[in-house]
């Protein structure tokens, strides 16, 4: 569990990992649920998600999650603007990364709705990136490699949620990848 805002139906970001056979009961998304593979092969009888897949299933969506050799997903569940009802399927280890907004950076956007938008960035070794401030937040999970800025170093599996308003100065002394999402840490929201 990362995150978690409210009791039994809660607004909820963690890392959920299905042993090898296992079965989730059928379930409606009544807000959303957004997932990225980590690792092993999550499948629900609309597709079969190897590690590196990322899924966007919007309110109303529904499914019944299994997996035969086992996998691990990062997930955010309720955390969707009811009108955003556009299913992502992008497996994002075969589509293409495009230059980011400084040398040794790139990017491969994943969504954006309304001021949120979700990405994956890939910071080759040595890329510095320049101080800025985070309207609406920023959350990222560290996938591969370590990512740094001055409050510390963050090797893959770290999680960091950065406040709205918050800021910093990133750079990579190894590379690494991340999942991004900013904007939807709004005041109030
Ligand atoms: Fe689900
Ligand atoms: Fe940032």
């Amino acid at each position: 569990m990362l995150d978690r805002v409210g009791g039994e139906v809660a607004r909820a970001t963690s890392i959920v990992r299905y042993a090898p056979g296992s079965r989730f009961s059928a379930h409606t998304h009544d807000l959303g649920e957004e997932f990225l593979v980590l690792d092993g092969l999550f499948m629900d009888g609309h597709g079969d998600y190897p590690a590196g897949t990322y899924v966007r299933n919007p309110p109303g969506s529904s499914h019944a999650p299994y997996t035969e050799e086992g996998c691990t997903i990062f997930v955010k569940l309720r955390q969707f603007d009811l009108e955003d009802q556009t299913p992502v399927r992008i497996d994002t280890r075969r589509s293409p990364f495009v230059p980011g907004a400084v040398p040794g950076l790139s990017v491969r956007p994943l969504h954006e709705f309304r001021g949120e938008s979700v990405a994956l960035v890939r910071w080759e070794p040595g890329t510095e990136f320049h101080p800025h401030m985070h309207m609406g937040g920023e959350e990222i999970f560290v996938l591969e490699g370590t990512f740094s800025d001055e409050h510390g170093d963050y090797p893959a599996g770290t999680w960091i949620r950065s406040p709205h308003a918050s800021e910093h100065q990133p750079f990579s002394r190894e590379g690494c990848l991340i999942y991004v999402k900013v904007g939807h840490l709004r005041p109030g929201v």
